[in-house]
């Protein structure tokens, strides 16, 4: 049998496939219906300071091209995570990285000093482009900025790793990647959802509570792809630095394609909702794929795409 297994900051992963964050809950939702079969790892929904009750509804709807959200980080919050919720995350089958935001860097550096305190914790992700909230954006958009809040959250999370989720970027070389690399990201996750917007064209109102919110799902995914692949040859792969492609993956050709651009595990969101127990049946075919190709491992074929 094709070897899946993966590492990423340090995770031993045994399936390449990762529940992305806020399509989980805090990954004790999706254990309940499938006992997360099929993926390597969850990552929980953004966790900040203070609880969050989110955006006003509809919070989600569909698109032909995928789904339209703008949750706006409803969670429980810091206190609430760890007395009441941390425990039942510990308890999964597989490694779980809490995902944290903020609306400042002392937020952020709270929320991650919690998680260092916490000794199942081995990694995190630091959402810095969030298009559904006011400043979500802020960081990823600002190189000072997210220099600084890297760098500041580098030295909180001492023995924690750090995989900084950036949005989807045209720069390129991406500048927002070449800052977290710089500043101490042991990973980079591509990307977040992309900002978008609905119009139901009876009403002339957002189809969704706010005036727009993030586009996830199929339509993203050969974006998504792009700047994984730039990224990779860019600065992640001279820097050593594994890279989890995410964006609109439905089926294992999908998350082929990532790990071709040069991704070394791949997130799984949308396609959660569709189908929970989609990550068994996109393990399957990926089995499959890296036998055909005359591979031992799923980690041959990191990168390997080339131009026609
Ligand atoms: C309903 C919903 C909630 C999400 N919540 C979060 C979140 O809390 N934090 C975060 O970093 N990303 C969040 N995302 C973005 C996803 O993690 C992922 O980046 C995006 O959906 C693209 O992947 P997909 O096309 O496979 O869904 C959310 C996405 C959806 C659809």
């Amino acid at each position: 049998m094709a070897d899946l297994s993966t590492e990423i900051a340090g995770l031993h992963l045994d399936s390449p496939l990762i529940a992305a964050a806020g399509t989980a809950g805090y990954g004790i939702e999706l254990a309940s219906v499938d006992r997360l079969r099929g993926l390597g790892a969850v990552v929980t929904k953004s966790i900040t300071l203070e609880a969050r009750s989110g955006n006003p509804p509809m919070r989600v709807t569909d698109l032909e091209s995928g789904m339209l959200n703008a949750v706006g980080l409803a969670n429980v919050g810091l206190d609430a995570f760890v007395t009441d919720v941390a425990m039942h995350v510990r308890d999964l089958p597989i490694p779980a990285i809490p995902s944290i935001a903020g609306e400042s860097i002392g937020e952020y550096e709270q929320v991650a000093a919690a998680m260092q305190s916490m000794a199942f914790v081995k990694a995190v992700e630091v959402n810095v482009s969030c298009p559904n909230t006011d400043d979500g954006r802020a960081y990823a958009e600002s190189p000072e900025q997210l220099r600084t809040l890297l760098v500041d959250l580098r030295r909180v999370l001492k023995s924690v790793a750090m995989i900084v989720k950036l949005p989807l970027d045209f720069a390129r070389p991406s500048v927002a990647a070449d800052v977290a690399i710089e500043s101490g990201a042991d990973a980079l996750t591509l990307i977040n959802t992309v900002p978008a917007m609905s119009i139901d064209v009876s009403t002339r109102k957002s189809r969704i509570g706010r005036w727009s919110g993030g586009a996830s799902g199929p339509g993203i995914h050969p974006l998504a792809v792009r700047m994984v692949a730039d990224v990779y040859r860019d600065l992640a792969e001279p820097a050593g630095v594994p890279i989890i492609g995410l964006g609109g993956v439905m089926r294992w050709q999908d998350a082929a394609e990532f790990i071709l651009a040069g991704a070394s595990a791949v997130g799984l969101g949308t396609a959660l909702f569709v189908d929970p127990r989609r990550p068994r049946k996109v393990l399957r075919g990926l089995r499959k794929w890296v036998r055909r190709q005359g591979c031992q491992s799923i980690e041959e074929l990191v990168g390997t795409a080339e131009p026609s």
